[in-house]
């Protein structure tokens, strides 16, 4: 049997320079990726710089073999695993246990084409968030958002959310962060960044400039989910109550 990596504890040396990092506990990320990992290249330089301090990328997994992230993963030394998912039960089975041997706090999809179900999430309550590259609102049943100009955009959800922002004709989209649950691109927002559209944007230079923003977001929404959860998390797990372990 393989032995689960220990969870690290709050730790001065690994937590950086700062008195403040020293109070800050500890955070294991599993990243999951299908594309280009651009979001977890920010992650990475976040994490190897003081802008994201105490904060350590576990394991970053993709379902993709020749995802430009996994490079990206391998070239800073990071954990990095191509996950085949044939079938939904069975990449699930796999993606829980590895997020559990590797004693994974949060997970971040940062472009995982691959829908989660219910009874995956409920084994890491919480504990998933999703980049998404639309305005979402606060309210997961509203399918409006209200810009910061009055607009109203419609809540663009699912797979071609840049297209749909082009093709509606709004003057601004931008990105969400949102815990994930069972309904697609429709749980409880961390954070979000409006991008204002410029005449002749296609759906390639609109989302280049929307990524360009989610990689400070996905930094503050990390930050967000440390200081609102961690604690709580810990508490559970110390106590016995967290989710469950692999036997
Ligand atoms: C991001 O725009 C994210 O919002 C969406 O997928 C894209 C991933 O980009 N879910 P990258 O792979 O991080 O470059």
């Amino acid at each position: 049997m393989v032995e689960p990596v220990p969870r690290a504890e709050v730790n001065a040396s690994q937590a950086g320079p700062t008195s403040e990092a020293q109070a800050l506990p500890h955070l294991r990320l599993g990243v999951l990726i299908s594309g280009s990992g651009t979001n977890l290249q920010a992650i990475i330089d976040a994490c190897e710089s003081a802008r994201l301090q105490a904060v350590e990328i576990a394991l970053v997994v993709s379902n993709v073999a020749g995802a430009a992230g996994l490079q990206r993963a391998l070239k800073h030394r990071l954990p990095a695993i191509y996950l085949p998912w044939r079938e939904r039960e069975e990449g699930e089975r796999r993606l829980a246990a590895l997020l559990e041997l590797f004693r994974v706090d949060l997970v971040v999809l940062a472009g995982w084409m691959r829908i989660l179900s219910a009874d995956f999430l409920a084994r890491f309550p919480r504990r998933v968030i999703n980049l998404h590259p639309a305005l979402l609102p606060d309210d997961p049943s509203a399918d409006v958002y209200i810009a910061s100009d009055g607009s109203a955009i419609p809540a663009f959800r699912g797979l071609h959310a840049v297209r749909q922002a082009l093709e509606a004709g709004v003057r601004v989209t931008g990105s969400t962060v949102h815990y994930v649950t069972p309904a697609v691109d429709a749980g409880p927002v961390l954070c979000r960044a409006e991008v204002p559209i410029q005449e002749g944007d296609s759906e390639e230079t609109l989302h280049e400039r929307i990524k360009a923003v989610e990689h400070s977001l996905v930094i503050e929404a990390i930050e967000r989910w440390r200081a609102r959860e961690l604690l709580e998390l810990r508490r559970l797990s110390h106590s016995g109550g967290g989710p469950p372990q692999e036997g």
